[in-house]
């Protein structure tokens, strides 16, 4: 494959001005506007994917109705088939008019007045014959994933181009997802023409999946809204909800097909610590029986594990939203730039961003330690 030459293009969240239900924005910088329109057309005029900024994580996106684009997608990642992507919507009205023009299943309603725009990602029923969306999108399932970003530039893409995209994370596939342009462009560069820059992701993991067609309905995927926000809004349906397991095995036909893949993995091992107090006694005691002492260690440690001599320390944070912002930058950050042969981490309880952090760290981690 030949290489093209990936731009970076800077754009401003602060000058796109959307109320909740417009469907299209004011933008009061012109090289924003620049460069939206740029990104814009590309996703009119080619069948490239292009990477941009979400409240979560940066995406690469296409056009959700034509083939040749979602292939796009699925080749710059490296990304297996049979793992579907989420359709990207700007507004309620881009939904009805271009993908689904039926009532949205009341089950949802509470959750989507409240978590829309926003990190939700729910199912919707989807028949292949009739349906506008590309069966690459949905890997030929009779359901398809919509969400709306409340992420500025994400909305406004989607809003001036007037293209519901498909959008996975900008990783290369395996790969931590992108929460800065720049990790889009260690993965992608060559690979795609263009990447919209709009500084640091807020929120730092994926959306949450869930799935309201089943019953008890089920949450597929933790992610940006936790599962006690869907309880508390939700309703007393919302209150029996399922969370899938974290992992798969290859051959287990699973309900939300990426569980089976590796995901988030640095080139260095992680290993993730589970219930270790300040970890001193559980490190000490794994560089010890591995014979660690000349290795390049990174700690990213968050509420109770303290500074370790002779590794890199780096602070999480200790809130769920410090955490879940900075997990990826920073298992990117040791990884690629101070390329450290391990990683450690202290695990965290499976509460609040707890349950998304810990999935993320789970499928990460190639040795889990728990006292
Ligand atoms: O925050 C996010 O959701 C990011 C940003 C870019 O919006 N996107 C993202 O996409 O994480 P991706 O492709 O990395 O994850 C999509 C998830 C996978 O777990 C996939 O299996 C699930 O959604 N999914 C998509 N369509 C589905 C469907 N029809 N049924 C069940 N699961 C589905
Ligand atoms: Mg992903």
């Amino acid at each position: 494959m030949s290489l093209i030459n990936t731009k970076i293009l800077k754009v401003k969240p602060e000058a796109i001005i959307f109320d909740k239900n417009d469907v299209l924005p004011t933008i009061t910088n012109e090289e924003t506007e620049k460069n939206l329109n740029i990104a814009a057309n590309e996703l009119i005029n080619t069948n490239n994917a292009i990477g941009f900024p979400t409240e979560t994580v940066y995406g690469l996106a296409g056009s959700a109705l034509n083939d040749a684009s979602v292939k796009s997608i699925y080749k710059a990642k490296n990304r297996p088939a049979d793992n579907p992507l989420i359709v990207h919507i700007s507004s309620i009205d881009q939904l009805k008019r271009k993908l689904y023009n039926q009532e949205i299943p009341k089950i949802y309603q509470p959750l989507i007045e409240k978590f829309w725009p926003g990190p939700l990602t729910i199912l919707l029923p989807n028949n292949p014959k009739e349906s506008p969306i590309s069966s690459y999108v949905t890997a030929n399932q009779d359901t398809f994933a919509v969400r709306m970003p409340k992420h500025p530039v994400a909305r406004a893409l989607i809003a001036i181009s007037d293209i519901p995209v498909a959008a996975p994370s900008a990783n290369a596939s395996t790969k931590p997802s992108p929460t800065l342009a720049q990790h889009v462009y260690y993965d992608l560069n060559g690979k795609i023409p263009l990447i919209l820059d709009g500084g640091a992701c807020d929120v730092g993991v994926e959306s949450t999946v869930i799935d309201g067609l089943s019953n008890p309905p089920m949450l597929l995927r933790p992610g940006g809204i936790s599962l006690e926000q869907i309880k508390e809004v939700g309703g007393e349906i919302w209150k029996d909800i399922i969370v899938v397991k974290r992992t798969a095995e290859k051959s287990e036909p699973v309900k939300t097909p990426g569980m089976k893949y590796r995901h988030y993995s640095p080139n260095a091992k992680v290993v993730l610590f589970i219930n270790c107090k300040n970890g001193k006694n559980a490190i000490e005691e794994y560089i010890k029986k591995n014979q660690l002492q000349n290795k390049n260690i990174a700690l990213l440690k968050s509420k109770y594990f303290e500074d370790y001599p002779g590794l890199i320390n780096k602070n999480l944070g200790t809130s769920g939203h410090e955490i879940s912002h900075n997990l990826f930058k920073y298992l990117r950050e040791v990884d690629e730039e101070l390329k450290v042969d391990l990683i450690m981490v202290e695990g965290i309880d499976e509460t609040e961003e707890g349950l998304a952090i810990m999935n993320r760290l789970n499928k990460a981690a190639m040795e889990v330690i728990k006292n």
